[in-house]
């Protein structure tokens, strides 16, 4: 029987379970992706026999579903065979060489004191290690691209892994993420060819796709009749349009949901999914501005203000008329202000904020 306690959490909410909509939440079965997952199966295999998992790279736009497949597939390969160490690794955390080896080096259980331990020393522990337990980490590199981006030359750590079996002289599997395939173009040769032997890619989900996907995140996640009809329809739509992406699609729905809730509703409706998608449209638009356009559009927001007084207001913090003009251009375009020539305040421009 159902805990009374669990079913009073979501009383006068539309949600059973609103982790099932979280971002980091792993569904156990992953729709529409059979082919990916039993793919890169097949790529990791012998390393439940203790031999060298072919190194891959899962290539595709945001929201397909990538970093889901990679751990879905780890978690499997853990569960089916002891000898398979995953160690799940995303770039944009730990972008270092140095860091990276430290987090393998923990994972296998070595004691790392945080500082004055040299990076050589560290490799040679890890390959000590492994020589001696016969286990094979697979490293999953997410948004692996952001170790080439780094101009300290941190990819060195991808030759050290890709050719792990030279290097430290054990079986070593990599999986790298990515939404941009080109930056293995700004690799050495060396380690374009043993880093990614396999690649596989992920294609936008459909407008169908998304439904069903969707579909079974509201069965764990929303209460039974909680959602009015062509709701799934629309939030499918919204994810289809934005690059065919499963994040987008689970969100807007998320925060449909919370809307619903904040104003008491019984169901979520379409409008409060538009308005859901409105305002994470907004939301995105913010923080994805630059300090400079941030700062204007903070001054803007005060009240209207003529180009003339604005450009008092900041100048002399190292921006010109020329970068001022732009980011209004560009503030402009994403319809977060607008600007008006008022032939009365003689022919001076009029900036206001707008939505
Ligand atoms: N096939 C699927 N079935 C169920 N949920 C999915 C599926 N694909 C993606 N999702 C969900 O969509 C969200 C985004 O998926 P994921 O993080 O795997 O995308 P990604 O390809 O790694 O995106 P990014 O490139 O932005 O990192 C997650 O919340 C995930 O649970
Ligand atoms: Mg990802």
């Amino acid at each position: 029987m159902a805990n009374i306690f669990g079913s009073l959490d979501s009383e006068g909410s539309v949600f059973r379970d609103e982790r099932a909509l979280m971002p980091e939440y792993l569904p156990e079965i992953l729709l529409h992706r059979d082919a990916e997952i039993k793919e890169l199966a097949l790529t990791l295999r012998s390393a439940a026999k203790g031999g060298k998992p072919e190194n891959t790279v899962l290539i595709g736009p945001p929201g397909t579903g990538k970093t889901s497949c990679a751990r879905h597939v780890l978690r499997q390969l853990s569960e089916y065979s002891k000898r398979a160490l995953p160690i799940y690794i995303n770039c944009w955390e730990l972008s270092t060489r140095h860091a990276i080896l430290n987090k393998l080096a923990i994972s296998l259980g070595e004691i790392v004191p945080r500082r004055g331990v040299a990076t050589d020393e560290v490799s040679d522990r890890i390959a000590e290690f492994l020589k001696k337990e016969k286990r094979v980490p697979i490293i999953v590199l997410d948004e692996v691209d952001r170790l080439v981006a780094s101009q300290y030359g941190e990819e060195s750590i991808l030759y050290d892994l890709a050719r792990g079996s030279e290097v430290f002289g054990a079986p070593i599997g990599v999986v790298g993420i990515t939404n941009h395939e080109e930056f293995l173009t700004k690799l050495d040769t060396r380690i374009i060819s043993s880093l990614s032997q396999h690649r596989i890619y992920f294609k936008p989900y459909s407008p169908q796709q998304l439904k069903d996907i969707l579909g079974e995140r509201v069965k764990l996640g929303f209460a039974s009749g909680a959602l009015g009809e062509e709701v799934i329809p629309l939030c499918a739509a919204i994810g289809a349009k934005r690059g065919g992406d499963a994040r987008v699609a689970i969100a807007t729905l998320w925060k449909a949901g919370k809307l619903a809730d904040r104003k008491g509703a019984k169901k979520v409706s379409v409008e409060m999914v538009k308005e859901a998608a409105q305002e994470k449209v907004e939301h995105e638009k913010l923080e994805n501005l630059e300090p400079a356009e941030k700062k204007i559009l903070s001054i803007v927001e005060k009240g209207p203000i003529t180009s003339g007084e604005l450009y008092e207001k900041i100048k002399g913090e190292g921006v010109t008329d020329r970068t001022i003009r732009n980011y209004l251009e560009k503030l402009e375009k994403l319809g977060l202000i607008e600007t008006e020539i008022r032939a009365d305040k003689g022919r001076t421009r009029v900036i206001r904020r707008v939505g």
